[in-house]
């Protein structure tokens, strides 16, 4: 298999353990609330995760293997167009995770954990059967029909989408 596919399967691991903290941490933040022991950093290393490995990984699919493979299948419609659409959504929900724990970490007085728990649970809802329809669907689609040429080129634009991450977050 291709090494950038390889990349993005286990940005997919990643990205799935780091659900199970969160998960973890909002059951947590049902039950105890957000003065819970040490829940707030919880709840703030899933929100890094997502603020940077989950978010390029989403910038590098966009302008790498979705553009090289989008040539072949068509972007405007079918599983590319889909998977654009839920990213978008996906970046919406992170949005609200953000600022839903920024008020919260505001403290008491401030926001209730409402809209923290309610963008939490939009993306433990989202995020799983996302990572699986690329992995049932998409990657494997890449993996049997592009060629050495088209790999070359998505290796190249994955390269400069990573080097406009690395800027982004320097
Ligand atoms: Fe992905």
């Amino acid at each position: 298999m291709d090494p950038m596919l390889e990349e993005l399967y286990q940005q997919h691991r990643r990205a799935t353990e780091m659900l199970t903290a969160l998960r973890a941490a909002v059951r947590r933040l049902a039950q105890e609330g957000a003065g819970g022991p040490g829940l707030l950093g919880e709840l703030s290393a899933c929100r890094e995760t997502l603020q940077t490995e989950v978010a390029s990984h989403f910038q590098e699919e966009e302008a790498a293997l979705f553009v090289v493979l989008g040539r072949r299948i068509g972007a405007e419609g079918g599983p590319i167009a889909v998977m654009l659409e839920e990213h978008r959504e996906l970046r919406q929900a992170q949005a609200e995770y953000v600022a839903g724990l920024a008020a919260v970490d505001a403290g008491p007085g401030e926001a209730g954990p409402e809209a923290l728990t309610a963008a939490a649970e939009r993306i433990l809802q989202l995020l799983p059967p996302h990572i699986e329809k690329e992995e049932a669907v998409l990657f494997p689609m890449a993996d049997e029909l592009l060629d050495e040429g088209e790999w070359a080129e998505a290796h190249r634009l994955w390269r400069e989408a990573q080097a406009v991450a690395a800027g982004a977050s320097a």
